[in-house]
């Protein structure tokens, strides 16, 4: 079911960008956030079906869309959304910058959490607003929520850009972590922005959404897709959750000023699949991407490698704690791309806090991640 599949000449970022990122074609690519492996049939069904009808006009999104995603969310975490509150757009990254505009002005203050997947930050400084980094704390190879440090920064923000599931640390945030999030919000008047793409592949824990804490529905926005959980992120199709009917306004305003109005007919063929149909799909999924996890923390433990695996609660993400290699970030980086000949994302390319760590996209085949482990035990042997 999730087989190795040759996405050479397909223009693919993570394959046909190799030169651009590493310098060299000569390494595993399993960096960006797209998996290696098939979408489900429900989609390619669909899609096959649509592309069968030449015609690709402007292309409405029909009552199906909508039910598809109230469906969704119900089912899969017990959430019931009126389907008013869902405001349909081309990709999440897009949905940050028109509610970065929609909600605060030059100069204003947004509270992040590094180290962080990096267009929070850089949407908010291309927008002159003001970050204020609640920086993660990491201990006992875990990260939680500095949450004095959040309550000082909540008393001159405007915004709250929450990552939950957050990437590239991969937890999946507790109810009482969001509880307490809340309610320095609520009581500073701070709006939360919640990037919950990564909501779907959550392991063994339950992922909360921010908008399903009634106390806050009037004052969040959630955003999310099917893109990564079914492997879409091409189909560019994704969608705002906002409860409160006047945040709700001002937000579809920033929209439509940017020429944003038809969804494209593939996207919505493929989000009506996925989330009527792609449920089993997605529960072995997570069963492959959690064997892949396990083999990889077996790997590093059997070999000694001093590469330390956190507990992966969510994302097909691994964030790798390097800092027992004694190497600078430079020589890590280098270590992986030139003897190791795997291409990964730097730790550091998430903010300072990244440092001595870099991020492992285990969303692919076993024989691809097998042939990618190999080529890191020989290297740390001939390094050691
Ligand atoms: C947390 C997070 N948000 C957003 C995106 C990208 O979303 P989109 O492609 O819909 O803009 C990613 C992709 O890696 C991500 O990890």
């Amino acid at each position: 079911m999730f087989k190795k599949i040759d996405r050479e000449s397909s223009y693919s970022v993570k394959y046909d960008l190799r030169i651009d990122k590493f310098d060299t074609e000569d390494v595993i690519p399993l960096w960006v956030a797209d998996m290696d492996l098939a979408s489900p049939k429900c989609i390619t069904d669909r899609l096959t079906n649509r592309a069968s009808h030449p015609i690709y006009g402007y292309t409405i999104y029909p009552d199906e869309y909508y039910q598809s995603i109230q469906h969704w969310m119900k089912s899969r975490f017990d959430w019931h959304i009126d389907r008013d509150w869902i405001v349909p757009c081309y990709g999440v990254v897009p949905s940050i910058n028109f509610a970065i505009s929609a909600y605060t002005s030059e100069g204003d203050s947004i509270i992040v959490q590094t180290p962080l997947y990096p267009p929070f930050v850089s949407s908010i400084r291309h927008k002159h607003r003001v970050v204020l980094d609640n920086v993660l704390i990491y201990k006992d190879g875990k990260y939680s929520i500095d949450f004095d440090d959040f309550a000082i920064k909540a008393k001159e923000a405007k915004m709250f850009m929450l990552c939950s599931p957050h990437n590239p640390t991969s937890r999946a945030w507790d109810e009482d972590e969001l509880e307490k999030i809340i309610d320095i919000c609520i009581a500073e008047d701070v709006i939360i922005l919640s990037d919950e793409i990564h909501s779907d592949i959550v392991y063994k824990k339950l992922h909360h959404s921010i908008g399903s804490f009634e106390k806050i529905q009037d004052r969040c926005i959630i955003l999310n897709a099917p893109s990564k959980t079914f492997n879409i992120a091409g189909l560019n199709t994704s969608y705002a959750i906002i409860p409160n009917r006047r945040k709700r306004k001002i937000y579809i305003l920033e929209q439509d000023k940017s020429g944003i109005t038809n969804g494209n007919p593939f996207g919505i063929e493929a989000i009506i699949g996925a989330y009527r149909e792609g449920h089993i799909w997605l529960d072995n999924l997570k069963l492959h991407l959690q064997s892949n996890i396990d083999y990889v923390n077996k790997t590093l433990i059997t070999n000694n490698i001093p590469i330390k695996s956190l507990t992966t609660e969510a994302t097909f993400l691994m964030w790798l704690d390097c800092r027992d290699m004694k190497l600078s970030q430079q020589e890590i980086v280098e270590f992986f791309v030139y003897k190791a000949r795997l291409g990964l994302n730097d730790g550091k390319s998430f903010g300072e806090a990244g440092d001595g760590f870099m991020r492992l996209n285990i969303g692919t085949s076993k024989e691809i991640l097998e042939e990618a482990m190999d080529r890191l035990c020989k290297a740390y042997e001939e390094l050691s």
